[in-house]
């Protein structure tokens, strides 16, 4: 396992793909599907994931145990953080990186709150990500169309001390259609404002051109969810059909392989490839 800054280092101009994980079968699965392109990932465990399993232990140890068995580089990150308790424990869960999501609050309290994060972590020898222009389609999101502006950027950069900025560009997290459409011009722009590698959230919205695009204009980190939880969800759900299935390695087992299948083929479409 390496730790995330790492892999995000690593990838300036040919980006590295994190992945959410909230089962197990969503880690082995995309393991599975790094190892299958020969690509390093990121394994990202958010706080509504954790929420889901009520404590962060276990499927924070299944990441760990299956980033140190795989055959590629494996990073573990903690994403869309907003509580600072939380963001504290990276260390003792293993995590390499956090992002620490104030991009709801005001502005002010968005760099004081991510500068206290940013400093703790950074003592202690990991990398924090930040999110500054909210990205849409979460609960209680902004409504899409927010866009992160460049001075802006650079002064929340270097005030916070942050290791990777978040940026709205025109994507928007769950959705279910690929017809994002990214603000390119806007993303080289970033890339020049602010000295640290930028994050593209949402990108099941973006379509694998647009990916493509993105990272050549300076996205480094692209995060992907809601399109391996269709993925996992519509294999899970064809073998669900018959009714006689009773046991979930039935159904857990396609979904699973699904999972790598579309990690691999992300892998293969966007990452690397300019
Ligand atoms: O932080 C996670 C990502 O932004 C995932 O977004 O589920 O829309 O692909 P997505
Ligand atoms: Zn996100």
């Amino acid at each position: 396992m390496i730790a995330a800054r790492d892999l995000i280092a690593e990838a300036r101009g040919t980006g590295v793909l994190a992945v959410n994980i909230v089962t197990v079968e969503h880690v082995l699965g995309t393991v599975a599907g790094a190892e299958r392109a020969g690509k390093p990932v990121i394994l990202q465990l958010s706080e509504n994931a954790i929420a889901y399993h009520g404590r962060a232990e276990p499927i924070a140890a299944a990441a760990r145990a299956a980033a140190e068995a795989a055959a590629v580089p494996v990073a573990l990150h903690l994403d869309h953080i907003t509580d600072e308790a939380l963001a504290l424990r990276a260390p003792e869960l293993g995590f390499g990186s956090v992002m620490f999501d104030g991009a709801a609050l005001p502005f002010q309290e968005n760099l004081s709150r991510t500068r206290a994060v940013a400093e703790a972590l950074q003592d202690a020898g990991l990398r924090v990500e930040a999110e500054l222009g909210e990205i849409g389609g979460k609960l209680g999101a902004h409504a899409p169309g927010v866009r992160t502006d460049p001075e802006e950027a650079r002064a929340f950069v270097a005030e916070t001390g942050v290791d990777a900025l978040a940026v709205a560009v025109g994507s928007q997290h769950a959705m279910t259609t690929r017809d994002a459409r990214l603000d390119v011009d806007l993303i080289a722009r970033l890339a020049e404002a602010v000295p640290v590698p930028l994050v593209l959230h949402g990108s099941s919205g973006v379509s694998d051109a647009g990916i493509r695009d993105a990272i050549a204009a300076g996205i480094v980190k692209v995060n992907v969810g809601t399109a391996l939880g269709i993925a996992f969800t519509e294999a899970a759900r064809r073998v669900l059909m018959d009714p006689t299935v009773t046991d979930p390695r039935r159904y857990l087992g396609p979904a699973r392989d699904a999972v790598a299948g579309e990690v691999s083929r992300l892998l293969d479409a966007v990452i690397g490839n300019r």
